[in-house]
């Protein structure tokens, strides 16, 4: 998109980014007037050689009488939900790796002076759409929104819509070849047909200036605009009716004086914000508060915090599928909020907006991540452009929720001279992109040196983070040598620091020896997280604890078949809700914060 100069500098005054994302999706898609839900039971076909697009099958061409046997049909076959991944639909999906094909019938309205678009909310890994047999896109993701503007191709009345999705793994891909989480796959969130005036109000930024309380800055973007158009921003509550005019690039940066209550988790504060332009309008609820640090402290709106955090993937462990709705969001966060938390780790990828939405209403402060997980093709520049979209799109979708307070970069890479360069890089692009908020990575390279029982870190990327979160499983992959009282750490102590996971696995119910983690007990569970605790009063520049894992969760890596059987057993609750008794341990440790 180009920014002509005025615009620029107006924007460089604001602290806003030149780097405005590229836009592969218009923002909030749920408050848009002509937005119609696509959910529902689709037609379904299970191409396990990958041999649909050559069939043509996204022709869904109709058997005739007069035309060779079609040896495929969408119609009588298969139904699947959408949203939701295909692996928890069917048995024999479980473990399936491949294409599946989705068809459905869409009716559109061709009003005049518009335009129309599918929007969705989340497809993993690989998918591909077709309109009455016409491509209309594709794209590489499991964990973003994408659209696909039909306006030229969409009929009046039925149209047919077909979908291919595919989660083979590649060397290539984000995350790449091993992952420790289920590789669900299809079109695991919302899709939408959205029908948008010509000249539409496809993005917008409402937030605090950094570094203030009183300055509401951000931007009104038009798609479709060439010439200049009146926009406005009314936040009724603040009595704020604020008057622009974009460029002709449809663009128009503002900065309103105002006072408005903080966000924080005890008082989650959320305003009513309405955008309008000449013909679109958009309302959503946007909060507002300052995340910085000082010294190794996090600040927020100005005071220091201690972040008593959880983690979760996106999963209902008890339909082994993935999450996608407010419903599924209230399940994951109340026991979250029950726990004491006043943070979550969205692991390993940004999740849903149910849950991102969800978690600001509730007040939980959130740390999103790209899932640059472990072993990626750091040395690939294909992937490092892929890295800087996830990046990019991940910031574009969420800028407005106050509740985020780190974008993550990445989790458990390997120092190396590529892994430096691509991470180094995307951590200046997040500051470029968004530098009210603070970046964030896992690391799991601490040493320990027997010498002096302390732990050091030693990677250039800390220097190009603001926090610091250490992965460390003392008690289960690595057992203390001495009392964990003994246990020092010098690890980036002039930055605040999390321990951005920890902890251990026990099936629920299953009692025994706190000495053994081959125990898989609770009790040996319940003594390690005592035993963290104790070691953690040791970090002189600890700002948060975040256990790793919230729930139990399905993972391929886990053979052990009594103890494990395809699931991850750090939860701190099973897969069936039923909290461990090292549950208590956080609930007290977090109470007694
Ligand atoms: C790693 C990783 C997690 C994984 C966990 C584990 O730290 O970040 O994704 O699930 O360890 O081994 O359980």
């Amino acid at each position: 998109m180009k920014i002509n100069k005025k615009t620029k500098v107006l924007l460089m005054c604001l602290g806003l980014s030149l780097l405005v994302p590229a836009q592969s999706f218009m923002t909030n898609p749920y408050s848009r007037k002509n937005s119609e839900l696509l959910n529902g039971k689709w037609n379904a076909l299970i191409d396990v050689y990958c041999m649909g697009e050559l069939a043509g099958i996204f022709k869904n061409k109709q058997q005739s009488t007069t035309t060779k046997a079609v040896e495929y049909t969408f119609n009588d076959g298969l139904r699947l939900d959408v949203p939701g991944d295909f692996n928890s639909q069917m048995p024999e999906l479980k473990y399936y790796e491949g294409n599946v094909w989705y068809q459905r019938k869409i009716n559109v309205t061709k009003t005049d002076n518009c335009k129309q678009f599918i929007y969705f909310a989340g497809s993993n890994y690989i998918t591909k759409a077709w309109l009455n047999g016409v491509s209309i896109g594709q794209h590489e993701g499991g964990f973003l929104p994408f659209q696909f503007d039909i306006t030229k191709i969409a009929k009046a009345g039925e149209n047919d819509l077909v979908v291919m999705t595919n989660n083979n793994r590649k060397v290539d891909f984000i995350p790449a070849l091993n992952f420790d989480w289920w590789n669900y796959g299809g079109i695991t969130r919302d899709v939408f047909l959205i029908e948008t005036p010509d000249v539409y109000i496809n993005d917008y930024k409402v937030q605090l200036k950094k570094g203030s309380q009183n300055i509401i800055a951000g931007y009104v973007k038009l798609e479709g605009a060439t010439a200049v158009q009146n926009v406005e921003v009314f936040i009724a509550e603040l009595k704020i009716r604020k008057k622009l005019t974009t460029d002709n690039t449809g663009l128009a940066a503002f900065e309103i004086a105002t006072k408005p209550q903080l966000w924080e988790p005890s008082s989650p504060k959320l305003y009513d914000v309405k955008i309008l332009s000449e013909k679109d309008t958009i309302s959503e609820q946007i909060g507002f508060r300052t995340i910085e640090t000082k010294g190794n402290k996090i600040l927020l709106n100005g005071k220091p915090i201690f972040i008593k955090g959880v983690s979760f993937h996106e999963e209902i462990a008890q339909r082994m599928g993935r999450a996608n709705s407010d419903a599924d969001a209230a399940m994951i966060l109340s026991e979250a909020k029950a726990l004491g938390c006043n943070f979550v780790r969205t692991a390993h990828y940004s999740q849903n907006e149910h849950t991102v939405r969800m978690a600001e209403k509730m007040g939980l402060m959130i740390w999103e991540e790209i899932p640059v997980w472990q072993g990626i093709k750091f040395t690939d520049e294909t992937v490092m452009v892929k890295a800087q979209n996830m990046l990019k799109e991940m910031i574009f979708r969420d800028k407005n929720r106050a509740a985020i307070i780190v974008w993550s970069i990445q989790n458990e890479t390997v120092p190396s001279a590529a892994r430096d360069k691509m991470l180094v890089g995307l951590a200046k692009m997040t500051h470029q992109l968004d530098s009210t908020r603070l970046i964030g990575g896992a690391f799991d390279n601490v040493k320990y040196d027997i010498g002096t029982n302390t732990f050091s870190l030693n990677d250039s990327l800390i220097n190009y983070v603001d926090l610091v979160g250490i992965n460390k499983y003392m008690g289960w992959y690595e057992a203390f040598r001495v009392d964990p009282s003994q246990i020092k750490w010098n690890v980036a102590t002039s930055k605040p620091l999390i321990m951005s996971e920890f902890g251990g696995e026990a099936q629920y119910g299953q009692h025994g020896k706190t000495d053994t983690p081959s125990s898989w007990s609770e009790e040996n569970q319940e003594k390690l997280y005592r035993d963290n605790l104790t070691m953690f009063k040791n970090i002189s520049n600890l700002c948060g604890t975040v256990p790793w894992i919230l729930f139990d969760f399905r993972s391929p890596n886990r053979w052990n078949k009594q103890n494990q059987d395809g699931w991850n057993r750090k939860g701190l609750v099973s897969d069936k809700g039923q909290r461990k008794k090292a549950w208590y341990v956080m609930k007290a440790y977090y109470d007694g914060k």
